[in-house]
C-alpha cells in the first residue's frame, strides 16, 4: 500500500510485514527516513538529527544553517561532488566537463500495477497485484531529470526500484554512474552477507560485520559471474533463520555489476547497487532517456527463513513466465557426461530409449552436434546440424527420440564463436576486439559483439531455422566464457563505455525474441554451470543450471547459497555417475537423487551403464519426485543446518502452503561407528496437525516434530541420505 502525505511530501510504502518511507524536506533532498518491520503511517523524520560536523560541507540553500550536510543524512540516491563524499549513485558528466550530481525533490504520480522497463527483465504484476509510486528530481543545473521508480507487492514483502535518466537539456550529458538502487542506513552494527566462489563451486555464503570503509561485491567479467552473485543481505549481528532484521537486495541484471557498503564516520551506512562502474559511460543525447536495470529488496523482521520465501514467492509468481511457471517442466536426461563430444545419433537414441524406460520426458543433446565441432576448438557460431554424426539431420533424429514417448531438446552457444568456424571466417570483424590487440581466447573461443543487431539478427535466424526444422521442447543457452577485449565496431570511440551493457541488452533482446516465437519451448539458462545465475537471466530462463559441479555434497553448499534468493524450481539439479567427473567423490544413488531432487531434475549419465538395482532405484526416484513435484516447487522452503557448518549433517524441508504436507530431507557427511543419535526439529508444520510419516506408524503433532523433533534413523557408509514425507490426517 502506498501512503502518499502530500502536505508534508511524505511517501510511505506499506508492505505486509514492512514499510519503507522517504521525505521530501525544506531544501527538497529527498530524505530516506525509515525501512524496517511495519509501522503505522507517521513521520519518521524525526529520527534523523542534523549537528553541525566539520569538513561536512553545507549546501546553498541552507544559508547560515551550518547543521545540514548532504555528508550526514540519509537521502534516498545519493549525488555525487555537491557535499556528499559517501558512495554515489550518479555521476554525470556535465558539457563543462565537471562531474557532478546534485538532486532535488520535483513530484511525483502514481501508476496502475507494476511499471513495465523496456528491454529489460523485470517482475511483473497481474491484475493489480502491486502498485508503482515514480519520484521525479532534478539537477537544474544539469537539465537532468530522474525518474525513481517503486514497484510494490504487498503480500511479498518486495520492493522493487529502477531508475529512469532524462536529458532534458539542450546539450549531451554522459552519465558515468547510475546505481538502481540506495539504501541508507542510520546505524552501521549490520552484517553483510555474499554469494560467492568460483567455477564449480558457486554461491557460497559469506558473512562478515561491516567495517569502517567500503566493501563490495561485483563482477566485471561481461556477466553477473560465478565469482560473486547480484544478490546481498544486510542483517542484524545475531540474525539467524528465524530472527533478527535482515535486509536482501537482489538486481536482475546479468552484466557487470557492483554491490557496494559503505560504513562511514558517524556510524551510518549505505548499500548502493547496480551496474558496475568500471568502462561504464553512457552518452545521453538532449531529449534521449537511459534506463538503469531493476533491483528488488526484501525486508525480513524474522530472520533468513522467512527473508527467502519471500523472494521465492515472488519469483515465482511475478517473475517466471508462463507457461513454465505454472506447468510441470519434464525430468530430463542430458547426454554430457555421458558422451561429450564422441556420440553418433544411436548412441543419443540408445540413452534415450534407456532414460524413456525409466520414466524420464525429455532427451537434451548437449554440445557437439553442430559445424565442425568435436572438440571445444571449433564450430561455434555455425549453427548447422553436423550431417556426418547425425546423417539426416534433426528431421531424421527427432522422430525416433519422440517416438519412444519423449520431448527432445538442444544445447547452443549463441554468444560465442570459434575461430576455426565459417562464421568467423566470414566475419572476423563481428567478435569483440580491441584494435591493435589479439583478443584473448576463453576455452579456445571468442565472443559475439552481441551489442550489434546485425551479429544477433544473423544468430537468431540461425537458431529459428533450427528451431523450425523439428520439434524441440527446450533449449540450454550456455556462455562458457568471461567477457575481455570490450570494443565494438559497431559503435564510435566516445560511446565505447556502452558495449558492456549492449552487450546484455542484446542477450536480452535476442531471448525476448525466442520467448515470443517460441512461447513453448522452455529455456534452461547456463554459463558453465551457474556463473550467470541471477534474477534478469530468470526473467527469459525459467530455470538455470546451477553448476557443473554435480557431486552431491558439493551441491549442498552450491543449492543451499543459492536458495537464499532463488527458488528450488529455478535450480537445474541433475545425477550424474560415480566416482563424480568432477572431484572423484563417490556417493550413494539415493543421496545424488534427493539432492538433485530439490531443483529442475533431471540424470546426466550413460543409464545403460546402470545395473538392473539402479535402474529400479532410478524408476522410484523419478516417480517420487513426479508424486511430490507440487510441494518440491511451490512449497516453502526451510533450511534446517548448513553445510557450512561442521555439522554431521545438512536438512532441509519443504512444506506445502496449506502445512499438510512436508517432505523432509537430509544428507549425512562423514558417518562414524555407534554415533550419536541426532534429533531434528522441523519448522513450518502447524502445530495443531497430526502428522504420520511415510504413510504409516505413530502420528506426531506439529507441535512435537517442531519443539521436540524428529529423532533419525542410523545411518553406515559415506555420505548416506534420507527423505520422509508427513502428511497430516485429518
Ligand atoms: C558448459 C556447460 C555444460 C556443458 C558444456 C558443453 O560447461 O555448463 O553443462 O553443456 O558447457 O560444452
Amino acid at each position: 500500500m502506498i501512503v502518499l502525505d502530500q502536505d508534508n511530501r511524505i511517501f510511505t510504502l506499506h508492505t505486509r510485514n514492512t514499510t519503507y518511507q522517504m521525505k521530501a524536506d525544506q531544501y527538497n533532498v529527498l530524505l530516506h527516513t525509515y525501512y524496517g518491520s511495519r509501522i503505522d503511517n507517521c513521520d519518521l523524520s524525526g529520527l534523523i538529527q542534523c549537528d553541525g560536523r566539520s569538513f561536512s560541507p553545507n549546501p546553498n540553500e541552507a544559508g547560515s544553517n551550518r547543521n545540514y550536510s548532504l555528508d550526514v543524512i540519509p537521502q534516498e540516491y545519493s549525488t555525487c561532488g555537491v557535499g556528499d563524499f559517501r558512495l554515489p549513485s550518479i555521476e554525470l558528466e556535465l558539457p563543462s566537463g565537471s562531474h557532478t550530481a546534485d538532486l532535488r525533490y520535483e513530484g511525483f504520480r502514481l501508476e496502475e500495477g507494476k511499471y513495465i522497463l523496456e528491454g529489460l527483465p523485470g517482475f511483473y504484476s497481474v491484475e493489480d497485484e502491486a502498485e508503482t509510486l515514480v519520484i521525479s528530481l532534478k539537477d537544474s543545473a544539469a537539465q537532468v531529470t530522474l525518474e525513481l521508480y517503486y514497484g510494490v507487492f504487498e503480500n511479498f514483502d518486495l520492493i522493487t526500484r529502477a531508475v529512469r535518466v532524462i536529458n532534458q537539456g539542450t546539450e549531451t550529458v554522459r552519465l558515468c554512474r547510475c546505481a538502481s538502487l540506495c539504501l541508507d542506513f542510520l546505524r552501521s552494527d549490520l552484517d553483510m552477507i555474499t554469494f560467492n566462489c568460483h567455477h564449480l563451486m558457486e554461491r557460497c555464503l559469506d558473512r562478515g560485520p561491516l567495517r569502517s570503509g567500503i566493501q563490495s561485491v561485483g563482477s566485471v567479467r561481461g556477466t553477473s559471474s560465478h565469482q560473486h552473485n547480484p544478490f546481498v543481505i544486510l542483517c542484524d549481528r545475531n540474525a539467524d533463520e528465524d530472527t533478527g532484521i535482515c535486509y536482501g537486495a537482489m538486481l536482475l541484471y546479468s552484466g557487470n555489476f557492483e554491490a557496494a557498503v559503505e560504513c562511514s564516520q558517524y556510524e551510518e551506512s549505505r548499500l548502493v547497487m547496480g551496474i558496475h562502474p568500471y568502462h561504464f559511460c553512457w552518452t545521453l543525447a538532449p531529449g534521449e532517456t537511459f534506463t538503469a536495470p531493476e533491483a528488488a529488496m526484501v525486508c525480513s523482521p524474522n530472520g533468513f527463513g522467512e527473508m527467502s520465501r519471500q523472494f521465492h514467492r515472488a519469483i515465482r509468481k511475478h517473475l517466471l513466465r508462463d507457461p513454465y511457471k505454472n506447468e510441470r517442466k519434464p525430468i530430463l536426461v542430458n547426454n554430457w557426461e555421458a558422451t561429450y563430444f564422441d556420440f553418433t545419433a544411436d548412441r543419443l537414441v540408445e540413452i534415450a530409449r534407456e532414460a524413456a524406460a525409466l520414466g524420464i520426458e525429455l532427451f537434451v543433446m548437449d554440445d557437439g552436434w553442430f559445424g565442425s565441432r568435436n572438440d571445444d576448438n571449433s564450430g561455434l557460431g555455425d549453427w548447422k546440424v553436423n550431417l556426418e554424426k547425425l546423417p539426416g539431420g534433426l528431421e531424421a533424429l527427432v522422430p525416433r527420440i519422440k517416438g519412444l514417448g519423449m520431448k527432445f531438446g538442444i544445447w547452443v552457444e549463441p554468444e560465442m564463436v570459434n575461430e576455426d568456424s565459417d562464421l568467423y571466417r566470414m566475419h572476423p570483424d563481428w567478435v569483440l576486439r580491441v584494435p591493435g590487440r589479439f583478443p584473448s581466447r576463453g576455452r579456445g573461443q571468442l565472443v559475439l559483439d552481441f551489442s550489434r543487431k546485425d551479429v544477433r539478427d544473423h544468430i537468431y535466424d540461425q537458431i529459428k531455422a533450427i528451431l523450425c526444422s523439428a520439434d524441440i521442447s527446450y533449449i540450454k543457452w550456455d556462455m562458457n566464457r568471461s567477457l575481455t577485449d570490450v570494443w565494438s565496431a559497431g559503435l564510435p570511440a566516445w560511446r565505447q563505455g556502452e558495449v558492456y551493457h549492449r552487450y546484455v541488452l542484446g542477450v536480452y533482446d535476442l531471448l525476448e525474441r525466442l520467448h515470443r516465437d517460441h512461447p513453448q519451448i522452455l529455456i534452461e539458462g547456463c554459463c558453465g554451470g551457474g556463473g550467470r545465475f541471477d534474477g534478469g537471466m530468470l526473467y527469459y530462463t525459467p530455470q538455470i543450471w546451477c553448476s557443473d559441479d554435480t557431486d552431491a555434497i558439493d551441491r549442498l553448499r552450491i543449492q543451499y547459497g543459492t536458495s537464499f534468493c532463488y527458488p528450488v524450481c529455478t535450480m537445474g539439479a541433475h545425477v550424474s555417475a560415480v566416482p563424480n567427473e568432477q572431484n572423484g567423490r563417490i556417493t550413494p544413488l539415493e543421496t545424488r537423487g534427493i539432492t538433485a531432487m530439490s531443483g529442475a531434475f533431471g540424470y546426466e549419465m550413460d543409464l545403460g551403464k546402470c545395473t538392473e538395482d539402479e535402474k529400479r532405484k532410478i524408476r522410484c526416484q523419478v516417480e517420487r519426485y513426479k508424486a511430490h513435484y507440487g510441494l518440491i516447487h511451490y512449497g516453502d522452503y526451510y533450511r534446517l543446518s548448513s553445510p557450512f557448518q561442521d555439522n554431521s549433517y545438512t536438512a532441509w524441508e519443504q512444506v506445502s502452503h496449506d502445512q499438510s504436507e512436508v517432505l523432509v530431507n537430509v544428507v549425512l557427511g562423514c558417518t562414524h561407528a555407534t554415533s550419536p543419535f541426532c534429533t531434528l526439529r522441523l519448522k513450518g508444520l502447524n502445530p495443531s496437525f497430526q502428522y504420520q510419516i511415510d504413510g504409516t506408524g505413530t502420528l506426531y503433532s506439529g507441535k512435537v516434530l517442531m519443539k521436540a523433533g524428529y529423532s533419525f534413523p542410523q545411518m553406515q557408509g559415506d555420505y548416506p541420505a534420507f527423505q520422509i514425507y508427513l502428511k497430516a490426517i485429518e
